[in-house]
């Protein structure tokens, strides 16, 4: 099949469908180890990544695969080249609310080329929304074009945050956590990096950080985000890079600055009381 970025769309919406399917198929039964301590694996994380490796390898044999649980788990990025087209996969991002029930997870897909993404597609199987970028060309949920909501005030924002399995109580996040609690309407920890993306870009967050992301937690997601107007940068303003797991997407320019001079705040203090 040759390849063209409308076919990998299709390709790639197929296969989150599929492993979706499989996620809620095996949501009662699915058997769970810890990978290390609180970090958790399934045995339909497993079948969803098989199901989705299979289709898009089927559909492209030249292209190069990196999922979360391959056994093979490191690619050199900057020893491929511009022909070289590598999909990075997270079959189930929120392993923990998945083992709990608790229905806020998703199915992550996302095509790189040259370490950055040119599609991604988030499926969350319970909502049945099927969220959808490729570069330049914005972004959707079921067909419906996505704006990221402009809210351009810390004090009025919405804001969701990630933390490490092992997080300690005496962290710099815990102390960031806690000043942006104070300061925005409210933050939310929901358990998937992807969707968090996925609802910046809706405008059901106005602003998501994390410190500590792999690239396929966020790859697909950090498409969407910016694809539906939302500023992307590192909690320092500087650029986003995403193999190195650091983020702050919000929904405007000020609350950006706001925000990460908030984050930045807390991170200088926490280190002067360490010296
Ligand atoms: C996790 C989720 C979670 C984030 C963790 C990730 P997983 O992914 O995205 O929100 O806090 O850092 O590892 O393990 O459920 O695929
Ligand atoms: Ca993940
Ligand atoms: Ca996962």
């Amino acid at each position: 099949m040759d390849f063209s970025l409308e076919k990998a769309m299709q390709i790639a919406t197929d296969a989150a469908q599929s492993a979706g399917e499989i996620l809620c198929e095996m949501l009662e039964t699915a058997a769970v180890k810890e990978k290390s301590p609180k970090d958790l694996v399934t045995d339909a994380d497993i079948a969803a990544q098989q199901c989705i490796e299979n289709r898009i390898l089927a559909a492209f044999p030249t292209h190069h695969f990196l999922g979360e649980e391959s056994s093979i788990s490191t690619v050199h990025r900057t020893a491929m080249s511009q022909e070289d087209w590598l999909w990075v996969v997270d079959p189930l991002d929120g392993t923990v609310n998945y083992v709990h029930r608790l229905p806020n997870f998703a199915v992550s897909i996302a095509l790189m080329n040259c370490g950055k993404s040119v599609l991604g597609v988030v499926f969350d199987p319970m909502a049945n929304e099927m969220y959808a970028a490729s570069l330049g060309h914005g972004a959707t949920v079921n067909g419906r074009k996505l704006q990221c909501s402009g809210c351009a005030k810390l004090y009025s924002a919405l804001i969701a945050a990630s933390f490490p399995p092992q997080i300690q109580r005496d962290s710099v996040e815990i102390a960031q956590f806690v000043e942006v609690l104070v300061r925005s309407q409210s933050v939310r920890r929901l358990g998937s990096a992807a969707l968090n993306l996925c609802y910046v870009a809706q405008g059901r967050l106005d602003a998501y950080w994390a410190g500590f992301l792999k690239v396929w937690d966020i790859a697909a997601g950090s498409l969407i985000a910016t694809e539906a107007g939302s500023i992307l940068t590192k909690q320092n303003g500087r650029p986003f890079d995403p193999w190195d797991g650091e983020l702050m997407a919000t929904g405007s320019e000020s609350l950006s600055r706001e925000l990460g001079d908030c984050l930045e705040s807390v991170r200088s203090t926490h280190s002067a009381k360490l010296r």
